[in-house]
């Protein structure tokens, strides 16, 4: 049993200490946070023991009236692997306390990928993280990336692949960032820094990327042109992407027509928080030009990397391979949708109204 301590219980720290404490090959130790807010009641109301991410603060929680079993230092001495979910830059500052205290880490996409001695996507690097002290599982986008074009370049070889992001202007909680109504190009200058991070994971793929910021906080949206070294049909690559388990292809018969109503539709699947793990491709958009692939993605930020954090602890780990880790980790947290609605099975019309 791998014993596992999460410091930053944020809106990615919440979800993987749920993921990690879903597998019945690891035990989650406990939490930190930084600060006694309403975040401590999801910890406490869990179950998850908690301490406090900076000494100094300590106090903070006494006076707020909430027990801490210890400090970040307690944390790492009674765990074989920490996950680092502080905010973006943090990480890199808690890498030494780390090392300090001998315990190896898995770090998050707002690193740098020099924080780490490897970048991390189960489809596209399992093998990179094997036996490593540290590890960056890559940005939500980056993951949505790289398992998106790890199966079309081993079937068709990518010559270069071209992505626009328009990626949300903050996370729903993130309160402070808004209101905005713009779009703004982030960063102004093309290619942006989404390309170089994919080649951390798939080092011989072609992609330049360019970003945009937008005045939603429901997911990210990728405008996706791949030219392929092959000339693929359009129903072989949708029947490839559908058989990817963290990719979720929407049909057209759904009538989902946006992230909203994909979130609904998570909500309504029973998915804890809404959160939908997989990349989610517009069926409809798959087209295909000559050698010129097109299609549209939405990501959800705050989840895709969640089930990236639970095989990375595994390949740092043990010697549990890339498909047996991605399986369990799958069947544990109900990762796959798989719409009753595609493929002509059920369509809308025999639906019995109910409400
Ligand atoms: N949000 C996303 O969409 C997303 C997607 C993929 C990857 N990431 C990456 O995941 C990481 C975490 O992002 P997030 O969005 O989860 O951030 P977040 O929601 O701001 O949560 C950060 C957490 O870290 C805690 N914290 C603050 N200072 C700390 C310290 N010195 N040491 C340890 N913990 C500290 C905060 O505590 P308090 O709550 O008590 O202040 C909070 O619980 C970043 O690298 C980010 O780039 C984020």
């Amino acid at each position: 049993m791998l014993r596992v301590g999460v410091n930053g219980y944020g809106t990615i720290g919440k979800r993987v200490a749920d993921a990690v404490a879903a597998q019945p090959d690891m035990g989650l130790v406990g939490v930190t946070k930084a600060s006694p807010d309403y975040g401590v009641e999801a910890a406490t109301r869990r179950g998850y023991d908690l301490y406090a991410a900076v000494d100094d603060r300590a106090n903070d929680f006494a006076a707020a009236g909430v027990d801490l079993v210890g400090t970040l230092g307690d944390l790492l001495g009674a765990v074989d692997v920490i996950v680092d979910c502080a905010p973006s830059g943090v990480g890199e500052r808690n890498a030494s306390v780390y090392e300090a205290h001998d315990t190896p880490a898995v770090f998050q996409g707002g690193e740098d990928a020099s924080v780490a001695e490897a970048s991390f996507n189960a489809r596209g690097a399992f093998e990179a993280a094997r036996g490593a002290e540290t590890v960056r599982v890559v940005s939500c986008n980056t993951t949505a990336l790289s398992r998106l074009l790890a199966p079309l370049d081993e079937t068709y070889g990518i010559e270069k692949a071209r992505v626009t992001l328009v990626r949300r202007g903050g996370d729903p909680s993130e309160t402070d960032r808004g209101p905005i109504n713009d779009i703004v190009p982030d960063p102004a200058t093309v290619p942006s820094h989404h390309g170089p991070d994919v080649n951390e994971v798939l080092p011989d793929v072609t992609v330049d990327t360019a970003a945009l910021r937008a005045p939603v906080t429901g997911m990210h949206t990728h405008s996706v042109n791949v030219t392929l070294e092959t000339e693929p049909d359009s129903n072989e690559v949708r029947d490839l992407l559908a058989g990817e388990s963290r990719i979720f292809l929407v049909p057209a018969a759904a009538g989902i027509d946006g992230a909203g109503a994909l979130k609904e539709y998570a909500a309504d699947a029973g998915r804890p928080r809404g959160d939908l793990w997989e990349n989610c491709v517009w069926e409809e958009s798959v087209s295909v030009a000559g050698r010129d692939l097109y299609l549209f993605q939405n990501v959800h930020q705050e989840a895709d990397v969640v089930p990236e954090n639970v095989d990375a602890i595994r390949a740092m780990a043990t010697d549990v391979d890339a498909a047996e880790s991605i399986e369990r980790t799958n069947e544990t947290l109900g990762v796959g949708l798989d719409s009753r609605l595609g493929d002509g099975e059920l369509t809308q019309a025999e639906l019995t109204a109910d409400d």
